[in-house]
């Protein structure tokens, strides 16, 4: 006896061995939840039986169209009705009409003929059923409610440390100057030597310096570090370029400080040069003066203290009156009236040398330069309480400059 043929098989249909109903396969086919026909052996070949082998295959057919959900499913139950290798039309034919006797052959054949064609018509149709419903589910599940809202994308603004260095810088443009840039890996030749910080020379030490590892075989001039301050473009644009020289030059710069209110170990700075015949004090003072009252309002006053850098000689610091309160004495202003605001002075003929070759003799040009800070005049400028919150990329924070 063959297998599948069970008492049941006389009826032509058994249950689905598979213990799950109704749900979903892994490729997604939904498990049967009909009984799966199984083609029956015929042993009675007259119209009487032909009709009930037909009438059943049919309802199966029936039951199977009427159960399919999705494409997985519709395309199993095309390869189990027409898989030219055991589908059930092929069994159909084996096991019906190969199996017929003489005389019944032309019956069985006519019938066979046309179940093939019902079926092949179901299948179709079927499929047309199916792929108009996916499609239908796809479209509701992916319709765009365009009465929805737009995604609104903020617009960026310029942190406001970038925002005073483009004031600054633009004040000078005003003044004829040009603006320069140079690295910020550094060699300690153009941070230090050139601007007259000899090697061992204690000045160095007032610039918390962040070296780069592995630099000691090369010669200590050579040697790599983050530049502290931005002076060093005042060497590379002499280098570059005979007196006379006005150039601007922001930037970013490094120093081993622990970020603090006040000390950052990445922070800005505006490097200023100036380079002519007959540059004097008086223009420096004159030159910044006027930056000054363009920065903060022609009510500021300027005055400028004794103080040292190694590439300047005489040195100053610059202070202005307090933006807050005017002079009279405030918080911010710790009651002095005056908030210091930079370093300059009058360029040193050492400094010079190192560009003799480029036309700076000292014993005919001379010139001014000066260094700010963006990030301290930004903390005053917007009232900012600690330089962390520039540094912090706090949205909130930054938001309010929008
Ligand atoms: N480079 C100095 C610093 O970082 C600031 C400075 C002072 C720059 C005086 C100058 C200058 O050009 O003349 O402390």
């Amino acid at each position: 006896m063959e297998p599948f043929c069970w008492a049941e098989c006389w009826v032509g249909r058994v249950r689905d061995p598979s213990p799950f109903r109704g749900d979903t396969t892994e490729r997604g086919v939904s498990r049967a939840s009909y009984i799966m026909y199984i083609v029956p052996k015929l042993d009675d070949y007259s119209p009487g039986a032909l009709d009930r082998a037909v009438a059943e295959l049919l309802r199966a057919l029936d039951d199977e169209t009427g159960a399919l959900k999705n494409e997985s499913d519709y395309k199993a139950f095309r390869d189990r009705w027409l898989a030219r290798k055991n589908g059930i039309l092929t069994q159909v034919n084996d096991t019906w009409l190969k199996a017929a006797p003489g005389p019944s052959k032309r019956e069985v054949g006519q019938r066979v003929n046309a179940l093939k064609a019902r079926v092949e018509a179901a299948i179709d149709d079927a499929h047309g059923k199916i792929h108009a419903s996916s499609a239908d589910a796809r479209l509701t599940a992916e319709r765009v409610d365009v009465t929805l809202p737009g995604i609104q994308r903020p617009i960026g603004v310029k942190h406001p440390v970038l925002r005073v260095m483009d004031e600054i810088v633009a004040v000078f443009k005003a003044m004829g100057y040009s603006i320069g840039e140079g690295p910020e890996v550094e060699t300690d030749y153009y941070n230090f030597e050139s601007l007259n910080f000899p090697p061992n020379h204690p000045a160095r030490d007032t610039q918390d310096t962040l070296f780069i590892a592995g630099q000691e075989k090369k010669p200590a001039r050579d040697r790599l570090l983050l530049r502290t301050h931005t002076s060093p473009v005042q060497i590379r644009t002499m280098e570059k370029q005979p007196p006379p020289v006005r150039i601007v030059i922001p930037g970013k710069v490094h120093r081993n400080d622990p970020l603090d209110a006040t000390h950052s170990p990445v922070f800005h700075q505006v490097e200023g040069l100036a380079v002519d015949t007959n540059i004097t004090f008086c223009d420096l003072k004159g030159t910044l003066d006027h930056a000054m009252k363009a920065l903060f309002g022609s009510s500021v006053k300027t005055r400028f203290y004794p103080s040292f850098f190694p590439f300047t000689e005489p040195s100053a610091d610059m202070q202005v009156s307090c933006i807050f309160c005017g002079g009279k004495g405030c918080r911010t202003c710790k009651f002095s009236g005056w908030i210091e605001l930079l370093g300059c002075g009058m360029v040193d003929p050492n400094v010079f040398d190192f560009v003799k070759h480029n036309g700076y003799d000292s014993s005919k040009i001379s010139g001014f330069a000066f260094g700010m800070g963006p990030d301290r005049i930004a903390l005053l400028k917007y009232g900012v309480e600690g330089l962390q919150a520039f540094f912090e990329g706090d949205m909130r924070f930054l938001e309010q400059f929008a």
